[in-house]
């Protein structure tokens, strides 16, 4: 349990599940996500489990409790990447789902509850601006009419997307689940992060997620000839994005609760060596352990953007794309994944997540919890992503220890061995 998982990531790092020869990149409703929907689909099968796909993209497996209909625990993660990726964030969380609940269905267990394990098709938000459309689909929180008309880079909108998966963009909230169907979410993640590395630790138990917001700033001057125009006649967004930019730095250098800020994206308009940009745009993604925090520096950086367009004599607009509040994980389901932890004869570490997740749209529906694999010097959303066979393996027995203790505090009968 847990090394054929990392197997099976590493399986699907390449065509056709990669949009592109010699990296990851797999993009949420591109053919690359629908060939891995459907050899996942393949191995839930053999898990054991029935498997649908959702009206938002979802991959669903489901492996009855002792009674029919019994409410579930999700188990899963992502199996979208962001450009030229790692191979483990993400459909690890999946992939150690299946192997947990194959290992059930072999034993002849049934517990309490269902299990299901899910693949969210868009965590990253690698081809539209608003990230975690899937898990907010089922969470019951995402709102069509401000995602749908989303552009990607080809001018494709989100609702043609879905159009072409196979899906009808009118009908993605039919993805929501009951809250009385779900008893909690549990995802598995590697760390993305130094901290269990430095201090020798295969897993650690996540407290809570960090508070992100993703913004678009457009600064506008005009557009011009770069060989005729005086430096000092010219309106050039170019060195105003390069001061807002060292802006947002500094903001985030001297804040507190972990502020965190990123320009991942950057475009001058029309784009030509001998043209001035007219205009330039840029992303800031912006992270804090609170979202008072975020959004304090998202007003410091917002003011500073504004000053300096007009000190320049240009103009600058900040679009909101999106906010992801804060998101504790649940502090009984954390206990028992401790408690778990401690099964194996593991030392217990808790730690906040950075990274934002499907657990911290999830929580809006149920209580999740969510455990962190150690990952090579911390690396991720960067191809050297790794993970290693043993850690995977302690991985799972963690996530089975945690299932055994849930279902024993469940007052539902359990059938089959163990
Ligand atoms: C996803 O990996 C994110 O933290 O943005
Ligand atoms: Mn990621
Ligand atoms: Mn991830």
């Amino acid at each position: 349990m847990g090394g054929r998982a990392k197997a099976r990531c590493d399986l699907l790092g390449v065509p056709p599940y990669s949009e592109v020869d010699g990296q990851l990149t797999r993009r949420f409703l591109s053919p690359a996500h629908d060939a891995a929907l459907d050899t996942l689909s393949l191995w839930i099968t053999e898990a054991g489990m029935t498997v649908r796909r959702d009206a938002a993209g979802n991959l669903i497996g489901r492996y009855e409790g002792a009674s029919p209909d019994a409410p579930a625990l999700l188990i899963g993660s992502h199996i979208d990447s962001v450009r030229n990726g790692g191979r483990y964030d993400g459909p690890l969380g999946i992939l150690l789902g299946v192997d947990l609940i194959e290992a059930l269905h072999d034993a002849g267990r049934r517990l309490p509850f269902a299990l299901e394990v899910i693949a969210f098709g868009d965590e990253e938000g690698s081809r539209f601006a608003a990230s975690m459309s899937c898990s907010r689909a089922v969470a019951g929180t995402l709102d069509p009419a401000a995602v749908l008309g989303m552009i990607d880079a080809e001018g494709v909108t989100l609702a043609q997307a879905f159009t072409a998966f196979g899906l009808d963009p009118a009908r993605i909230t039919e993805a929501a689940r009951k809250p009385s169907d779900v008893i909690a979410f549990l995802e598995a993640h590697i760390e993305q992060g130094p901290v269990l590395e430095a201090e020798g630790l295969a897993l650690g138990v996540v407290t809570a997620i960090a508070a992100q917001k993703r913004l678009m700033v457009r600064i506008s001057g005009m557009a011009g000839h770069a060989g005729t125009t005086p430096m000092p006649l010219r309106k050039d967004p170019g060195p105003a994005a390069a001061e807002c930019i060292l802006a947002l730095e500094r903001i985030c250098r001297a804040g507190t609760d972990n502020l965190v800020g990123t320009v991942g994206r950057m475009t001058a308009l029309p784009g030509a060596f001998n043209v001035i940009p007219g205009a330039v745009e840029f992303s800031m993604d912006i992270r804090a352990e609170t979202s008072a925090t975020r959004d304090a520096a998202v007003e410091a950086i917002t003011t500073e953007i504004h000053t300096i367009a007009a000190r320049r004599g240009l103009t600058a607009t900040v679009t909101l794309m999106q906010a992801l509040d804060e998101s504790p994980c649940d502090p009984d389901l954390t206990a028992l994944l401790e408690s778990a932890v401690g099964d194996l004869g593991l030392p217990v570490r808790r730690l906040p997540s950075g990274a934002g997740h499907d657990a911290m749209v999830m929580a809006d529906l149920c209580p999740t919890a969510m455990l962190f694999i150690r990952c090579e010097g911390g690396i991720s959303h960067n191809p050297a992503e790794s993970v290693t066979e043993a850690d995977c393996a302690l991985a799972a027995q963690a996530m089975l220890a945690f299932v055994e203790r849930l279902a024993d505090r469940d007052p539902r009968p359990s059938t089959g061995s163990g």
